[in-house]
């Protein structure tokens, strides 16, 4: 069978005004690029003329400016899943002129399967290419677009032609049967298959196929911080101390790590440690810092859900393919994030956090409690049901008008049972083993900037007896403060530095 080939706007023309759409993308990687963007220019064009048109956004994850931010500066979304970090739909997000619904992503393919966010009516997938009976390849991402092809009740291809055919193999592509007759997930170390190569698409639900020829919107990193190379170092070193206690496996066990500066900066700190030896990732994003570690043989296996690499890298993935193939596996959200298998596999997850508290509770997504920052990603998979959970963040934000400890999280995304070791740039705070009050000192000892200890325990010791640290009158005090004059710190507390 041969499916028309289309160019983008009459791609976008075959979808409706209250289409609800899965996009491939998870971050920028194997984005829909080239579809998207008409929709936006159809969209402008419907809306100049006096008609509604909006559509709801499905992804794997983030994506790109053609996707999120084309779509947002259109005002095209109606309604968003599960996560973005795009600024202009933010604040749409945030005004409430957009409905976004913040889920762990890897419970969004079965939240669409069990029916729960209603019917999908295109699949809008980025390919490498495409048989005449529908065999797929995607690029450089699966997310959630195994289960979108399945669903949807039609399909839209971009078949991009810088990603090469012999992307073919990298994609390990399965979906879990529904309950009550789920069985285990075979996946029992980091580089097991259990899937197809190729998405199978019924070729008769294909409406077209457009061509595009696009490099994946994916940024690149600048060098390292003082604060983001002093987290990785702490990381760095407290794993290596664990593993020399006895309390991690000689051989090491396997890594998740978010994206972003900090995460890049402990790659890199981890990667150059003399007592953390070569290892392995489970990891739903691999940014250029795994790119290197792969290639110097300092990691020997990385899966993942999307190849989350610059321009530059990009090329450079596409150059060796051959040698990455024996080491790299691509695999849908779901399974990248199960929770069956990061418990199974006994992760190390390190994420990152907006700001935590001195029980040990995790902020991930809302600042100061009410707005949205880009949502709640893998982080809740990973650290649930990791053998060792770690978050970190700089102390302070905002020129230090913001301390990243607070005596309570303004929203909670991972609570202290979860979390279990917490990092920034002025140490290590293990909470492991240590009772709530004990946590609370360990925290502002080992973690709170200086400027903001002598508030901590201030708190702390205003707090009435309990078995939590907890004073409900100003628990949330800093936090109104920050929001009546710009800084958490009191008049009388220490000069910013
Ligand atoms: N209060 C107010 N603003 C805060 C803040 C706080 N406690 N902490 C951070 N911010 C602001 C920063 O000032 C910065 O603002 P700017 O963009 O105006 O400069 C912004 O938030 C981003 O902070 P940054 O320190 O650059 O963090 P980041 O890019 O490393 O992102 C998260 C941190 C938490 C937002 C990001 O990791 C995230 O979205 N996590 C949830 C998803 C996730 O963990 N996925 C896991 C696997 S990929």
């Amino acid at each position: 069978m041969s499916f028309p080939v289309l160019a983008p706007a009459e791609a976008a023309e075959l979808i409706a005004h209250g289409a609800r759409i899965g996009f491939s993308g998870f971050t920028p990687a194997g984005s829909a690029k080239a579809i998207p963007r008409a929709l936006a220019v159809r969209a402008e064009s419907e809306h100049a003329a006096g008609r509604p048109f909006r559509v709801g956004v499905l992804t794997g994850a983030s994506t790109g400016p053609s996707l999120d931010g084309a779509l947002a500066a259109a005002l095209a979304i109606q309604f968003r899943t599960p996560y973005q970090s795009d600024p202009l739909l933010r604040k749409q997000i945030n005004s409430g002129e957009v409905e976004f619904v913040d889920l762990h992503l890897s419970t969004l393919p079965q939240a669409l399967r069990y029916g729960h966010l209603g019917k999908l009516d295109w699949a809008v997938v980025e390919v490498a290419e495409v048989s005449a009976n529908g065999e797929a390849v995607l690029t450089t991402s699966v997310g959630a677009s195994n289960t979108y092809l399945r669903s949807a009740e039609r399909v839209l291809l971009e078949v991009n032609r810088r990603a090469p055919a012999a992307l073919r193999g990298f994609h390990d592509l399965f979906e879990p049967e529904d309950p009550p007759t789920r069985r285990e997930l075979p996946i029992f170390n980091v580089e097991d298959r259990a899937g197809l190569p190729v998405a199978q698409i019924p070729p008769e639900k294909i409406a077209g196929v457009v061509y595009t020829d696009e490099v994946d919107e994916c940024g690149s990193f600048g060098p390292a911080t003082e604060v983001t190379a002093r987290i990785g170092a702490h990381i760095a070193d407290f794993l290596a101390a664990e593993r020399l206690a006895g309390r991690i496996p000689n051989g090491f066990l396997p890594l998740q790590s978010g994206v972003g500066e900090v995460a890049n900066s402990v790659l890199a700190a981890l990667g150059a440690h003399p007592y953390i030896p070569v290892f392995a990732m489970y990891t739903e994003v691999l940014q250029d810092s795994v790119l290197e570690l792969l290639l110097s043989g300092r990691i020997r296996f990385a899966s993942t859900s999307a190849l989350t690499l610059s321009p530059a890298s990009q090329e450079r993935f596409f150059a060796e393919l051959e040698y990455f193939r024996p080491r790299v596996v691509l695999r849908p959200q779901e399974i990248s994030n199960h929770p069956e298998i990061v418990r199974r596999l006994g992760l190390i997850s390190l994420n990152t956090a907006i700001e935590f508290d001195l029980c040990g509770n995790v902020n991930s997504t809302h600042v100061l409690g009410r707005n949205l920052m880009n949502g709640l990603g893998g982080s809740g998979d990973f650290t649930r049901n990791a053998y060792l959970s770690i978050f970190s963040c700089a102390s302070t934000t905002k020129g230090g008008a913001i301390s990243t400890v607070v005596p309570l999280v303004s929203h909670c995304d991972h609570n202290e049972h979860s979390v279990q070791v917490v990092v920034t740039e002025q140490g290590v705070a293990d909470l492991r083993g240590l009772d709530p009050w004990q946590r609370a000192r360990r925290i502002i000892e080992r973690c709170a900037h200086p400027n903001y200890r002598e508030g901590l325990l201030a708190y702390l010791a205003q707090c009435p007896p309990g078995h939590q640290p907890l004073d409900h009158r100003s628990a949330l005090s800093w936090h109104e403060r920050f929001a009546a004059t710009g800084t958490m710190l009191a008049k009388q507390d220490a000069v910013l530095t």
